[in-house]
């Protein structure tokens, strides 16, 4: 097929683990025969520095006519210690999410058995652990009204019913490809936002007679996510929520370096790693380059290309089993791998498969 990408590198360790993805999209192209074109563009601190905007509309521009967006991280400490700052690296992902109409964010928190030990957990809690985390991701605090004086300040966690609606039909489809079990995560003890997710989610329940839907307390989860992580199998929750745990989820991993995302909904899907830029690790070599790559993998799984999503699991597997491993994830006395040699080790891997 014709894939046109639309790529933003962003700021930090953006720009190289980009690097990798894209040469691991363009050999996958390759072998494959799809005709791959892409164009890059700027967006988050880098975008402010030299536009003045985190996203600007010619960036914008570039992410409707492509068929896919493949981003990689924003974010600058020069302006996180900055309450005063008027425009943040962080808008111009939040724009991007908004105006594309990306509302379902799709983390999936699956672990590596070679990489256990590396887990805080214990083995026999996470070995096996494989649930998805869809995270609403254009409404509630993040894009209610707000306000903000030097004596008081809110933010609403606003939703509507069609809002929650379409972000609970992916929860319940994906569970109906998975293991037919949806847990609804929410507050609804508390919020009253919450009730109207867990109201929505018991009416459309019957719609869905396969799925075992339960519904739980969001600090109960948080709970239940590191004592005992397989319960999960799909769960759904609203913005704020969904970004606090799957912060957790990525830890039960054993490295935030490992997990990629999709974002969906209205207008051009998006790619992307859920962490952050790491700006500390900026030009070091030493960032992993995998969630990267299997966002690229998550990109090809969407436009159903299935085989093209299993030759990088494939490569990506491979290479952890090798032990060529960046830094935070490598064994004792492991050979010394950065950011570029381990995803030229991937394409090379993908090229002989
Ligand atoms: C994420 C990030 C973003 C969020 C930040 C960078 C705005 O933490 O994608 O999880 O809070 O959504
Ligand atoms: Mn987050």
């Amino acid at each position: 097929m014709k894939l046109k990408l639309a790529v933003l590198p962003g700021d930090g360790i953006g720009p190289e683990i980009m690097e990798q993805g894209l040469a691991v999209a363009k050999t996958v192209c390759e072998k494959y025969g799809h005709e791959l074109s892409y164009e890059y563009a700027i967006c988050g601190a880098d975008a402010i520095d030299k536009v003045g905007d985190p996203f600007p509309e010619e960036t914008f521009k570039l992410c409707m006519e492509s068929d896919a967006v493949l981003f990689a991280s924003v974010g600058d400490p020069k302006f996180d210690n900055n309450p005063n700052a008027k425009v943040r690296p962080e808008q111009g992902l939040l724009a991007m999410r908004k105006k594309l109409g990306l509302y379902a964010n799709v983390r999936p928190v699956t672990t590596f058995d070679c990489l256990i030990h590396k887990s805080p957990l214990k083995d026999e809690i996470v070995r096996g652990a494989d649930f998805i985390c869809i995270r609403e991701l254009t409404g509630g605090m993040y894009f209610g009204e707000k306000y903000q004086d030097d004596d008081k300040a809110y933010d609403t966690n606003y939703y509507t019913r069609p809002e929650v609606e379409r972000i609970l039909k992916v929860g319940f489809e994906y569970a109906m490809k998975r293991n037919k079990h949806l847990t609804v995560v929410d507050k609804a003890n508390v919020l009253a936002s919450s009730r109207l997710w867990r109201k929505v989610a018991q009416e459309m329940a019957p719609q869905y007679p396969e799925v075992t839907t339960d519904y739980m307390f969001v600090d109960n989860a948080a709970m239940r996510m590191i004592l005992d992580p397989k319960f999960f199998d799909v769960m759904v929750t609203e913005n704020t929520f969904g970004d606090i745990l799957t912060d957790e989820g990525s830890c039960i991993t054993g490295s935030m370096g490992l997990l990629p995302s999709a974002s969906t909904g209205e207008h051009t899907p998006v790619f992307e790693p859920i962490h952050g830029s790491w700006p500390q690790a900026k030009g070091l070599n030493i960032a992993n380059p995998l969630a990267q790559i299997l966002s690229v993998a998550m990109l090809f799984e969407y436009f159903d290309l299935k085989e093209e999503g299993a030759v990088i699991r494939e490569a990506v597997n491979a290479s952890l089993d090798q032990n060529v491993r960046t830094p935070e994830i490598q064994v004792e006395g492991g050979k010394k791998y950065g950011t570029k040699e381990v995803g030229a080790w991937i394409v090379d891997y993908i090229k002989k498969a």
